[in-house]
């Protein structure tokens, strides 16, 4: 089945007891027992809930992917894979992560003698000289946020392997509208679905899918262990999100690029990131590993932190917040806001300038979004 298809179907077929079209919200938290321990699959919903499976059946399948996980947030299924580690192992990440994921590292992880090295891994040489005896993950980034760096996966996913380390790729930017990192050699794809996949801004959750029955079995025992589990209303957004996953991300993408094309061309911008642009010093990896982009821009104003400022309070469409992939248009500054819990020395060796500002294009008509931005520019810069 194509993708449009699989995002409506798979993983929901019409309910067994009524018929309902739409995977019921099992709203329980326990399941009656004929007699102790026979029971239909199904005895406490931190283990087992019918409409979080129906969720990580259709979830995976977008992936390509034989077994999906979800969970309450992004951070939940990062810690998730974090689980699979033990004291000594070492992981090689990309700098340019989420900073929360920069955070649970650093703060959480490492506390329990798991190593980190963060590497630019738009070179995979540097992904290659940082691999040690113990690195047991390689976890990457791409697009990366707020950056759009873009990272190898295939090279990653063959250094991975050679190392006898997981590949996990953060595929939530590109999400598998776009970019399939389990069909480029890569071993765990992970999302925060409170972006694209949920796709409205009404629900935090998260994602882990793969092939590997043995990581499954392993990430499936910390899902129930650790507890991190969605609510079955969460569920039922994030599900009702994917099915229109497909036309919101055609659409998203549309916009992105005029949006995109608009802030080249205007003299109060310094720069423009956005893989689709030729300007991109990675636009020929973007069009071989991914087949579009999603709304995130980046792009940097003249005129450093007043700038952004005058311009970020300005703005009347955009919305001033964090988080992302909504299908109302987002605009935020990575240094004061999302990537506040980076160190200022490691932001600014990453590139997160004063100047940066973050956009999440959302599906408001294209004109409409532009007029925003050009009456914003034009009242900062009459202030
Ligand atoms: C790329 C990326 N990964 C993971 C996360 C964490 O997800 P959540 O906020 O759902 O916990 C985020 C959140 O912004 C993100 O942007």
């Amino acid at each position: 089945m194509h993708f449009e298809t699989k995002a409506i179907h798979a993983g929901q077929e019409p309910d067994s007891a009524t018929g309902a079209v739409i995977v019921p919200i099992y709203q329980t938290s326990t399941y009656a027992q004929e007699s102790p321990g026979r029971h239909k699959g199904y005895e406490y919903t931190r283990s087992q809930n019918p409409t979080r499976k129906a969720l990580e059946a259709c979830a995976a399948s977008l992936e390509n992917g034989k077994y999906g996980l979800a969970f309450a947030s992004g951070m939940a299924a990062i810690n998730n894979v974090m689980n699979l580690l033990s004291a000594g192992d070492h992981v090689v990440s990309t700098d340019d992560v989420y900073g929360g994921t920069y955070r649970i590292f650093e703060r959480v992880f490492r506390q329990y003698g798991i190593s980190y090295t963060f590497v630019d891994s738009t070179k995979t040489e540097n992904i290659r000289n940082a691999i040690t005896a113990k690195t047991k993950v390689i976890w990457i980034e791409t697009p990366t946020n707020p950056l759009l760096k873009l990272v190898d996966i295939r090279e990653a996913a063959r250094l991975a392997k050679k190392a006898g380390a997981l590949c996990v790729v953060d595929n939530t930017f590109a999400t598998p509208f776009f970019q399939k990192p389990l069909d480029l050699g890569a071993d765990v794809i992970v999302h925060s679905t409170t972006k694209y996949l949920g796709g409205h801004s009404d629900v935090v959750g998260g994602l882990a899918a793969l092939n590997d029955e043995a990581v499954y079995q392993k990430l499936k025992f910390y899902q129930n262990a650790v507890g991190g589990t969605p609510g079955p209303f969460d569920c039922f957004l994030v599900m009702r999100g994917l099915k229109t996953l497909g036309v919101r991300m055609e659409r998203h993408f549309k916009n992105a690029l005029k949006v995109a094309g608009f802030l080249e061309g205007h003299p109060a911008v310094e720069k423009v990131v956005f893989p689709w642009l030729e300007s991109h010093p990675q636009h020929e990896l973007a069009k071989s590993q991914m087949s579009g982009m999603s709304g995130m821009i980046s792009f940097e104003i003249k005129g450093g932190i007043e700038a952004a400022r005058r311009f970020l309070e300005k703005v009347r469409i955009f919305t001033l917040a964090e988080s992302l992939g909504g299908v109302e248009s987002l605009i935020e500054h990575p240094a004061i806001m999302t990537h506040a819990s980076l160190p200022k020395e490691v932001r600014e060796k990453n590139g997160i300038t004063d100047g940066l500002i973050r956009l999440s294009v959302g599906l408001e008509h294209p004109v409409d979004l532009i007029e925003d931005l050009e009456q914003a520019f034009a009242s900062a810069a009459g202030n």
